[in-house]
């Protein structure tokens, strides 16, 4: 994953650099560097531990400079370490540095033969390697330009990379293959990222690069190449949107994110459902044949967006009488697959950038019996938006708290919107799709009002946190939200949960219940309710402790082995989309007793570009 931030502009860039670098934390933030070109030459700070540390050691030693690049890591070779930080440094006397995001494939043999020129290694890490190859053709007719050029020439594997050069101090050469870049160009100068977001303060346009592409960036210009062309990519504004990243009145990006869910839904909403429909074009104009002639739907995704195709499955099925596979992309990617023709592939993804959800969607771009692509996801720029044939933007909002939350909701609201149209074609009748058009444009209030929960169940969370396991059930479209709530509460409380589709229970994980082990059920008020009560007494008679989320018409009770929270959801549709909520506040409250990084949780990244 990493991120990585370059500025050439009419002044000093060092606060450009660090404050992109905070944005871009989301990437990764084990460690954290920066090189800047300056009257000593060439000048580098790193540190093993977050751009905070980082920028403490920047204003304590007051580097600064014209010309400059940065670094935020997620370790993928060689541990977080300070000699593995980037940038990293080659050629004579440190004659240039490198940030890089991606990972060079080829990077043991290219070792190898760098070692038997003599070269000797300061890293673990195989972006010290691509820095070698390209200051390998560094030469006097050489510039920085054409040694890049040779380099990703000869490097197997993705990269998004910036890299400056003592010798040519005024220019940042920068390339992408797999890996994103962004180039800014703002009143005092041109910058460069791996997302816009980290230079949404210096710059007033952006524009994308594509794979292949190689980019000279200096105080007064930008040059893109493309193979031995130059070529113009497009300029876009800056939106609203990637400029607010603060944290307002909240504490943690993750409490805000929750509390904006209402907001957010409704802007996953707003132009795409009017008078008890949903318009038709909300896929681009060309999607209407193809849902017409869709069979079938394969989705591929990662973590809690597998969770939300997870639950679109259930809903699929049932509204639309669509047939419906999930796979965890990392998973679909390298199995044979028997798909039968006309099926539609949905990729889903907050980030658009997940490496295997993006190599799936690579992969049904190529089968001939995917007849679509489509992308659902939050992200307008994203690699996936660009690859897929349709796309749906779930408009959440930056998401920049690690453990998703809004983005999930939100996804679930825009595959529900799909659900409807290819519905439309089947078995939903005009009444049935007002009916579920209704329950989403409610949305907005009712998850206002299981937000009002949250002073309760942060006190619950006092008899949570201190345990060490926990098990969470649900049943049909409810299993895959006690599978996120599970993974939520893991993932920032460190508490090991594990979800299991409840009648499952007695068959193996019931062994686990006793006094020490809390039991969340989520309880809606649906057919499956007394099925999932069966359950529940299961766990009773042996003393285990339930906690039940349960929609307030389920007839729960609380007592000594049981506490119940009462939520307001009584449309069955959108349902899970409610019992997420709690879920979220549960985990958040868990982590903030517990004192965990609750924003930047230990070993993760937000954008997992790496498989
Ligand atoms: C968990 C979480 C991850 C992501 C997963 C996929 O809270 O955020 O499990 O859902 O890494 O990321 P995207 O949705 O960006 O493809």
């Amino acid at each position: 994953m990493c991120g990585i931030v370059g500025a050439a502009a009419r002044q000093d860039v060092t606060s450009a650099l660090l404050e992109g670098l905070k944005r871009l934390e989301y990437r990764g933030y084990d460690s954290a560097g920066i090189a800047v070109l300056n009257d000593h030459g060439l000048q580098r700070l790193r540190c093993n531990g977050k751009v905070a540390e980082l920028v403490q050691e920047t204003e304590s030693t007051g580097l600064s400079g014209q010309v400059g690049i940065a670094h935020t890591r997620w370790a993928t070779h060689g541990a977080p370490s300070d000699r593995n930080a980037h940038p990293h440094v080659a050629g004579m006397d440190g004659r240039i540095a490198v940030v890089h995001n991606g990972i060079i494939e080829n990077h043991a043999a290219l070792r190898k033969q760098q070692q038997d020129r003599g070269i000797a290694h300061d890293s673990d890490t195989d972006s010290e390697i691509l820095a070698c190859q390209i200051a390998g053709h560094l030469s006097a007719q050489n510039g920085l330009l054409d040694a890049v050029r040779a380099a990703v020439d000869e490097v197997e594997g993705s990269f998004a990379f910036g890299v400056i050069d003592r010798e040519d101090p005024e220019r940042i050469i920068g390339a992408r293959r797999g890996s994103p870049l962004v180039v800014g160009h703002g009143d005092s100068g041109y910058y460069l990222a791996s997302d816009p977001l980290a230079l949404a303060e210096v710059s007033s346009q952006y524009c994308l690069l594509q794979n292949g592409d190689i980019v000279m960036i200096s105080e007064g210009e930008a040059v893109v190449w493309n193979g031995s062309e130059t070529v113009v990519r497009e300029w876009r504004e800056f939106q609203g949107t990637e400029v607010q990243s603060g944290l307002g009145d909240y504490e943690h990006h993750m409490q805000k994110e929750i509390f904006e869910q209402p907001d957010a839904v409704a802007q996953t909403l707003e132009g795409r459902i009017e008078t008890g429909r949903v318009d038709d074009g909300i896929l681009g104009p060309d999607a209407g044949t193809v849902l017409d002639a869709t069979r079938a739907v394969q989705i591929a995704a990662c973590g809690t967006s597998y969770h939300a195709a997870l639950v679109a499955r259930h809903w699929l099925e049932r509204h639309a009488g669509i047939h419906c596979q999930v796979e965890i992309a990392s998973e679909f990617r390298y199995r044979q697959h028997a798909q039968d023709p006309g099926t539609l592939f949905i990729a889903i993804s907050q980030s658009g950038e997940t490496a295997d959800t993006l190599a799936a969607l690579e992969m049904a771009n190529q089968d001939p019996n995917y007849h679509a692509t489509l992308a659902i996801c939050n992200v307008a720029h994203s690699s996936m938006v660009q690859e897929s044939d349709l796309t749906l933007l779930t408009h959440a909002g930056p998401e920049i708290g690690v453990a998703s939350t809004k983005a999930f909701v939100t996804q679930l609201t825009a595959l529900m919107l799909v659900v409807i149209l290819l519905g439309r074609r089947r078995t939903l009748a005009p009444e049935a799709e007002s009916d579920l058009v209704a329950q989403l444009a409610n949305l907005p209030t009712r998850i206002g009002r299981v937000l009002e929960l949250d002073a309760g169940i942060a006190a619950l969370s006092k008899q949570f946190a201190n345990r060490h396991h926990a098990l969470f059930l649900g049943r049909g479209s409810h299993y895959p939200i006690a599978m996120e709530g599970a993974l939520k509460l893991k993932e920032i409380s460190y508490i090991h949960a594990e979800a299991y589709a409840a009648g499952e229970l007695k068959h193996g994980p019931l062994a686990l219940v006793d006094e020490d082990m809390p039991v969340v059920a989520v309880a809606p008020n649906n057919r499956l309710l007394e099925k999932l009560k069966s359950n529940l007494e299961e766990v009773r008679a042996r003393g285990g402790r339930l906690y039940v989320f349960a929609d307030r018409r389920s007839g729960f009770q609380s007592d000594d082995l049981m506490t119940v929270f009462e939520l307001d959801a009584p449309e069955n549709a959108v349902a899970p989309i409610l019992f997420t909520v709690p879920l979220q506040l549960l985990a958040y409250h868990c982590a903030k007793i517990k004192e965990t990084d609750i924003d930047q949780p230990r070993n993760l990244a937000k954008s997992v570009t790496v498989e």
